[in-house]
C-alpha cells in the first residue's frame, strides 16, 4: 500500500464528513501504520489532499504522543514503566534491555532492528511486567525471558 491507497481510503471516510479536516487523525494513523512514522513529505501530501495548513497538522502531531516523526526500527520495543510493572521489576528490565540492545530509551540500534521506548500502562497490569514488541505483548517477564525474546528476534532477522 502506498500513499495513493491511503488517500483512496481517506476519500471514503470523507464522504461521511462535511469538513475534510475531520479525516486528519485517521489519515495520519493510516500513514504511520504504512510507513512507521510521519515524514515531512507525507505530512505535506496530507496538507495538500485535505487542504489543512501544515502548521495545523504539526500541532495535531505534537499533541498526540502516539505519532512519530522519526523512523523506528523493525522491532519497536515498548516497555511499560507504570506502577504495577515498576513494582515488579520494570527498572531492572529496562537496564537489561539497554544493555542487550546497546542503546538508551528513545534510540534505534545502528542496524535498524530495534527501537526502545518506555510507555505508560499497557492495560495488562495483572500480568506485569509487560513489554510490547510491535503488536505482540510479552507478559510476566523476567530478565532471562526478555533476553531470550530479544535473541530470538535477532535470530529471525539473520539472512
Ligand atoms: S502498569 Fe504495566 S501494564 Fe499496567
Amino acid at each position: 500500500m502506498d500513499l495513493k491507497h491511503v488517500f483512496e481510503q481517506v476519500d471514503g471516510i470523507l464522504t461521511r464528513y462535511p469538513q475534510k479536516e475531520a479525516a486528519l487523525l485517521p489519515t495520519l494513523h493510516l500513514i504511520q501504520q504504512l510507513e512507521g512514522y510521519l515524514s515531512q513529505e507525507s505530512i505535506a501530501a496530507v496538507s495538500t489532499h485535505l487542504n489543512v495548513p501544515l502548521v495545523r497538522i504539526e500541532q495535531v502531531i505534537s499533541f498526540y504522543s502516539l505519532f512519530r516523526r522519526k523512523p523506528v526500527g523493525r522491532y519497536l520495543v515498548q516497555l511499560c514503566t507504570n506502577i504495577s510493572c515498576s513494582l515488579l521489576g520494570a527498572d531492572r528490565l529496562l537496564d537489561r534491555l539497554e544493555a542487550l540492545l546497546g542503546i538508551k530509551v528513545g534510540q534505534t540500534t545502528p542496524d535498524g532492528l530495534f527501537t526502545l521506548e518506555t510507555v505508560e500502562c499497557l492495560g495488562s497490569c495483572g500480568t506485569a511486567p509487560v513489554v510490547q514488541i510491535n503488536d505482540v505483548y510479552y507478559e510476566n517477564l523476567d530478565e532471562d525471558r526478555l533476553q531470550a525474546i530479544i535473541t530470538s528476534l535477532r535470530e529471525k532477522m539473520k539472512p
